[in-house]
């Protein structure tokens, strides 16, 4: 039977297509109408309408070319690309996803827009691009070198590095005492419910951090990192898809798969693994603090058919010991949203009949969250990715990013209102916000992040299987989108940037002063197949192979 959310998605895609079938919304158009939520009635939300949402940009339109297209009067620079030092023995890795810029004073309070620490996850290595093994090496098995290996597990996880806005442009800063790799060779403690179990196989570390997605800050100035796709480093237990080490005991699956916790602030803290969150397909987290101030933590497992879940902290966070909040996300509860009754359900060994029947422990049941959500109630939904709390009226979005199998091929945003608009409420209203698709221009949404206005910075990866093919044929490029939450331009997406050859475009956000917003494009040229004809030089062309960098964007005010 399809769920309340299926059936809802669907039929806001129907009548987006009837209407555009009619001649009032026009395909191919880079800005065009996203229907207004004429399904829903929302009666929790109080909306807050914010006026100023002016399209302050020309919007651009769809590209193919192999370049970052930005509107007029703003400009962007490379801050780190891969293969640049991060440290005298570090290298900024490959495939960086999210990006956050947290201000040199934010433990101060301060909100410098000018000087600041910009961490950066790193998803996954190219063994093409970095040890020219190809398609051919991989079917015929061909076993990597420990230099070949090292260097792939040395390309992954987090960089965390200083950069300083000098003469209008941002610069990495060289030596800096912050600057630092987390990598698959970062020794990562296992804390929180799970840890030092018997399904953990009793680890107290964990061989590294792997598959960094995207991620959050806490508002005590720690990042979150997401460990998303760890399955795709495995083909089966301790067989490594990329051919690190077929043998290795270290590299136990079960370690994989979590929210990390890590001080930028403190070069010699330990990273952590806070399995309390469960462990699924982390795609990021985003963090609110409750009226009570309890931490609500929300994350999306991005996979077909699974689901969207929610942490609220036992202890309460403490504005004035930045210490004290240091292991808060090991003690709470997790839920799972059931969009079908709108409420989060519990996912508790001790509290649940339905998870002490098939499963051992609460271990257990963290270990193997996506199964125990279903017994719960948990809502199959389109791949969850990104989700962003919005700063003007406290509402939760959440990208779905397709799922061709339930005939959803562009995705949607879905808001969540927390009952009484308290995040720590186990009721909830939902609308689907927007659809992706040639109405609205958009496709296959993915990182969210919002500006102070509320305005909705969607950035989008159609797969490199279908993008510039097809029914994505007219998406063109992996773009961003600005798509007000309020106001006469409400739900309608306009176009701000063009990613150049194969990429994805991650990360998106912006400084306290919103003057600059930091991206990161990943995997241009990621079709290659051969060194010598790559499918994008992406970003210093010539005869340079492309490379994935974190960019700075400015101009966004004078
Ligand atoms: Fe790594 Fe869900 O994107
Ligand atoms: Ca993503
Ligand atoms: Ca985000
Ligand atoms: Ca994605």
């Amino acid at each position: 039977m399809k769920s309340r959310l299926e059936v809802l998605i669907n039929r806001k895609i129907s009548r987006r297509k009837m209407l555009k079938d009619a001649g009032k919304a026009s395909a191919f158009l880079a800005v065009s109408s996203v229907l207004p939520s004429e399904f829903f009635n929302i009666p929790f939300l109080k909306e807050k309408i914010n006026n100023s949402s002016d399209i302050f940009f020309k919007p651009i339109v769809p590209s193919d070319e192999d370049k970052f297209i930005i509107p007029e009067g703003f400009s962007y620079n490379v801050i780190r690309k891969w293969g640049d030092r991060i440290s005298a023995s570090e290298d900024f890795g490959y495939n960086n996803d999210y990006t956050a810029y947290l201000p040199i004073d934010f433990l101060e309070g301060g909100n410098n827009s000018e000087d600041g620490l910009l961490v950066v996850n790193h998803e996954f290595p190219s063994p093409l691009f970095i040890n020219g093994y190809t398609d051919d090496d991989f079917r015929n098995n061909r076993i990597k070198t420990k230099e070949e290996v090292d260097a792939e597990k040395r390309s992954v996880g987090i960089s965390v590095f200083r950069v300083k806005k000098v003469n209008g442009e941002w610069r990495f800063a060289e030596d800096d005492k912050f600057n630092r790799r987390i990598d698959a060779l970062t020794p990562v403690k296992l804390c929180g419910k799970a840890a030092g179990s018997e399904e953990l196989k009793f680890s107290e570390y964990s061989a590294g951090t792997i598959a960094n997605c995207s991620g959050g800050i806490t508002p005590w100035g720690t990042l979150l990192s997401g460990e998303e796709n760890f399955q795709d480093y495995f083909t089966s237990e301790n067989l490594w898809e990329y051919r690190w080490n077929d043998a290795d005991k270290d590299f136990i699956v079960e370690n994989y798969g979590w929210v990390v916790e890590l001080d930028p602030f403190d070069k010699n803290s330990e990273p952590k693994k806070r399995t309390s969150l469960g462990r699924f397909r982390h795609e990021n987290v985003a963090v609110n603090i409750s009226a009570d101030n309890k931490v609500v933590a929300y994350m999306g497992d991005d996979k077909i058919n699974e689901c969207v879940y929610k942490f609220i902290s036992e202890k309460n966070y403490d504005k004035t010991n930045r210490e004290n909040n240091f292991d808060i996300l090991d003690k709470g509860d997790l839920y799972v949203a059931d969009f079908e009754n709108n409420k989060w359900q519990l996912i508790d060994f001790e509290k649940r009949e339905e998870l002490k029947k098939n499963f051992r422990s609460q271990a257990d049941v963290l270990i193997n969250c996506d199964k125990a959500a279903k017994f719960v109630g948990g809502t199959e939904c389109n791949r969850p990715e990104d989700i962003e709390i919005n700063p003007v009226d406290n509402s939760v979005f959440i990208a779905f990013t397709n799922n061709s199998k339930k005939k959803d091929n562009f995705g949607s945003i879905v808001r969540i209102i927390e009952r009484n608009n308290d995040s720590e409420s186990l009721e909830f209203e939902w609308e689907v916000f927007a659809t992706g698709g040639t109405a609205s221009g958009f496709s296959c949404p993915d990182n969210l992040t919002f500006d102070s206005k509320g305005n909705l910075w969607v950035l989008c990866d159609i797969s490199n299987s279908k993008l510039n093919k097809d029914i994505y044929k007219s998406f063109k490029n992996n773009s961003l989108f600005m798509i007000p939450t309020s106001g006469e331009n409400k739900g309608k997406a306009f176009q701000f940037a063009s990613g150049p050859a194969d990429c994805e475009m991650c990360g998106g956000n912006f400084t306290p002063d919103e003057s600059t917003m930091f991206l990161a494009v990943q995997h241009p040229g990621e079709n290659t197949v051969s060194l010598d004809k790559p499918t994008s030089r992406w970003p210093d062309y010539g005869s340079d192979i492309p490379r994935p960098a974190v960019i700075a964007i400015t101009g966004f005010k004078k």
